[in-house]
């Protein structure tokens, strides 16, 4: 099976050469181009393509690829809400995916997150580099025997009561459904009782109706005061307006933040004056308390490790004909 390979980068690339001799009848070709209507006739001549969250695979982009005889799509992430996917049907493509990789990688890093909140690690390391060693506004809170209130208790979420449980912490959640595994440890709870009561929030839900802008003024003002809050989930979690306004009420003893809302329009990568002054992101990071990652929750050698392995199956189990549950 030749595989074209869209949106490639380095570690991409280290990551499924690593393991590709141990899959003799797959070849693949590295392209940097990202999968859109413009680059699908690219796949001409090979027989399935290997895609990312960032691609555009609409109803025209699979309208080429059917015309190149493109019968599978692999996507080396969980998400697939950039598909159309009535249109796959349509044309019998077949999408695969990698619904689980590292939930440890990300409960880590949105618990990293907190620490270097909590601690203000930023500031420390800039004021040491200036040969500044004064402790002042370095000032922190124990998290041991503190409340953390986990919202959504799937595989990343329970990760993180995991983590927070080993700290010695008080864990409290709040979800649709309860995580059976973690009843030795974990109360669940109101999300009313959560934002009053939680020391260290973390959102771990996915983006849906429901969702969309669970945190804002409203339950912001059910927080404690000093609340720390972290966000590795998706960005339209958290109605930035909204936490600004609280950031300015003082609310927060720290703000991490791995997803943010303006994600989608890739406002850093195209970084004019004119977008960074009109973009909240930018607005946030004007905050001292308030710490942003780029979206790098999931990057740790391990969980690109598996994404790798469990691409490189699903193109086998596709071509063995074999049912899979990675199948859209
Ligand atoms: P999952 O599907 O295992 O867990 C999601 C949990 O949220 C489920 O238990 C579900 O019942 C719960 N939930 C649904 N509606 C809710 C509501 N209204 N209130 C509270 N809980 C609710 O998903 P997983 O793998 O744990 O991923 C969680 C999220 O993490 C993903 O949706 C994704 O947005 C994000 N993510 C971030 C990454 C990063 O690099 N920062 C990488 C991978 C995922």
């Amino acid at each position: 099976m030749k595989i074209l390979f869209y949106d490639t980068k380095s570690y991409d690339r280290e990551s499924f050469q690593a393991i590709l001799a141990d899959y003799p009848n797959i070849t693949i070709e590295y392209t940097k181009s990202d999968l859109d209507s413009r680059t699908a006739a690219l796949a001409e001549g090979f027989d399935a393509v290997c895609a990312f969250v960032s691609s555009d695979i609409g109803a025209e982009t699979l309208e080429i690829l059917h015309s190149k005889e493109i019968g599978l799509i692999l996507m080396r992430c969980a998400g697939f809400n950039n598909i159309d996917l009535d249109t796959a049907r349509k044309y019998g493509i077949r999408i695969m995916r990698v619904p689980g990789y590292s939930p440890e990688a990300v409960a880590e890093h949105a618990m990293a997150l907190a620490l270097a909140c909590n601690r203000r690690l930023y500031k420390a390391y800039n004021k040491v580099r200036e040969n500044d060693f004064s402790l002042s506004g370095l000032m922190g809170f124990n998290f041991y025997q503190k409340t953390a209130g986990i919202i959504g208790t799937g595989k990343i979420g329970a990760a993180m009561c995991r983590i927070c449980h080993g700290f010695g912490m008080k864990v409290i959640a709040h979800d649709v459904y309860q995580n059976e595994s973690l009843k030795d440890f974990v109360e669940y709870v109101s999300l009313d009782r959560l934002l009053s009561d939680s020391d260290v929030i973390s959102l771990h839900c996915p983006l849906m109706d429901s969702t969309y802008h669970i945190i804002d003024i409203n339950t912001i003002k059910k927080m404690k005061d000093g609340v720390i809050l972290v966000n590795t989930s998706r960005g339209a979690l958290v109605k930035t307006d909204d936490l600004i306004e609280g950031i300015r009420m003082h609310k927060f003893a720290g703000v991490g933040l791995d997803v943010y809302e303006e994600e989608t329009n890739n406002v850093f990568e195209d970084r004019s004056d004119e977008i960074l002054e009109h973009s909240t992101t930018a607005r946030l990071l004007s905050f001292p308390n308030v710490m942003i990652t780029s979206h790098q929750g999931f990057f740790t050698r391990e969980a690109l490790e598996a994404i790798a392995a469990t691409t490189l199956n699903n193109a086998l189990d596709y071509q063995d004909g074999k049912k899979s549950a990675n199948l859209v």
